[in-house]
């Protein structure tokens, strides 16, 4: 059994160009390595603004593997930091969100801190009078995270300093948070519909990469898509179609329709699939949201935005969005074998009610733990998280449409239904991933 701590030499080797180790997505050790490093060197997402928008408003997050309070301080600036006390070491906040008011009170031995990490008192202070507690780490503040920046709501954060910044990390990809935010009439979203949160029994790679996988659907999704389109398919071609159909059936399209779609890479592992259309371009139109757009941005620009449909966007490693649908997919990976996927909707600022009516539906509907066709995806990693173990072959193919000129990297366009997503995901693992080892 080959060792990789402290071996970036046998990490670089799980990955080739054109295929990848079972390593990647079954090795504890892997996991372990990723959590140290890789997560922790990557710009991941943290949150919404939009969840914190009152001084001393916080939430608790977990990214890399350190526990994290991402907080409004008092200058309505946002801060992050480790949610641990610098006396013993006590989680400050226990709860998934909440106000906290001016400080953070440790439940413990009540020391206090204010919101930008600083330490505010210590009960019984003269106590430490002669100690050492003043030149060490304890007495200063809370640790904070340098690299935290928000981009249209969006707060991002890098445990690690060094590497590239976020501007340099996403690139152009920033372009489909752009139209997400573009959709809202003021151009502003805000989080709504509550939080649907779905175990994943794999490791979170596969999530990530079938993201845009264009191969699957038509296989995968047979028995749900495919009966709802079934359901539908003596119907008369003008009458109206049920949400729940218009958001089923476009996954039972044909290769030729993913082909066409077309998906374009980034630097840094990100992606998205439907550069030219996708399986949200049909949607009906809902005329008082069209009249809003038309009224905030003039014609031309509201055909621009509402024209861009894009499927999923994945801002590697923890985020994904469907900008045309408002409804975003975090991943938060448990172990190597156990993923926790988040499901999260927006409202369009300044948009009627039917929009955010129909990202929950398709939230439930498509993402959540009781849909249908989340679980067709489910079972497939499963199949994937057992198969893997067998013996006779250890690499698992991303051989679809190579070329070896994709090595350069950069702003890459292809057929839609490319193994290139996942072959640019693994590049960037390789490189963040050894990056501090
Ligand atoms: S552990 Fe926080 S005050 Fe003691
Ligand atoms: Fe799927």
């Amino acid at each position: 059994m080959t060792s990789y701590k402290d071996n970036p030499d046998a990490v670089r080797a799980l990955v080739q160009p054109d295929r990848v180790h079972r390593d990647l997505y079954i090795s504890p050790e892997i996991f372990t390595l990723e959590q140290e490093h890789f997560f922790a060197n990557t710009w991941n997402y943290a949150g919404h603004e939009s969840q914190i928008p009152k001084s001393g408003d916080y939430l608790r997050n977990e990214i890399a593997g350190r526990p994290l309070i991402v907080v409004r301080h008092s200058d309505g600036s946002v801060r992050v930091m480790m949610n641990r006390c610098a006396h013993k070491g006590s989680r400050l906040v226990n709860a998934p969100s909440g106000n906290t008011g001016k400080f953070f009170r440790c439940p413990y031995h009540a020391w206090t801190f204010k919101t930008d990490g600083s330490l505010l008192a210590i009960p019984l202070k003269n106590g430490y009078e002669g100690t050492q507690l003043h030149e060490c780490e304890s007495a200063k503040s809370l640790t904070t995270i340098r690299n935290v920046r928000s981009y249209r709501g969006f707060i991002f954060v890098k445990i690690n300093d060094g590497g590239p910044d976020f501007e340099e990390f996403f690139g152009d990809s920033l372009s489909s948070i752009d139209n997400m935010a573009d959709r809202s009439p003021e151009g502003e979203l805000e989080i709504a519909g509550g939080c649907l949160r779905f175990m994943h029994q794999c490791n979170w790679k596969m999530f990530v990469e079938n993201l845009n996988d264009t191969m699957h659907p038509m296989v995968v999704h047979e028995s749900s898509a495919g009966t709802a389109k079934a359901m539908w398919a003596d119907k008369p071609a003008d009458e109206p179609q049920p949400m729940a159909i218009e958001q089923f059936a476009p996954f039972m399209s044909d290769y030729k329709f993913f082909e066409d779609m077309g998906v374009r890479t980034y630097d840094n592992g990100h992606s998205f699939t439907g550069v030219n259309f996708s399986i949200h371009s049909k949607y009906k139109a809902i005329p008082e949201y069209d009249d809003a757009m038309k009224a905030a941005y003039g014609e031309e620009r509201t055909a621009q935005i509402l024209g861009m449909a894009r499927h999923n966007t994945v801002y590697y490693p923890n985020l994904t969005i469907k900008g045309a649908i408002q409804a975003i997919r975090v991943v938060k990976p448990i172990s190597v074998d156990k993923t926790l996927i988040e499901s999260w909707t927006f409202r369009l600022k300044g948009a009627p009610p039917g929009l955010l009516q129909r990202t929950t539906m398709y939230n439930r509907l498509i993402n959540s733990p009781f849909s249908v066709v989340g679980h067709d995806d489910l079972h497939a990693y499963r199949g994937i998280q057992a198969g893997l173990h067998a013996s006779g072959n250890e690499w698992v193919s991303l051989h679809r449409n190579f070329d070896p000129a994709e090595n350069r990297g950069g702003e890459i366009t292809t057929v839609g239904t490319s193994e290139l997503p996942m072959r640019n995901q693994y590049r960037a693992w390789a490189r963040y991933m050894t990056e501090t080892m």
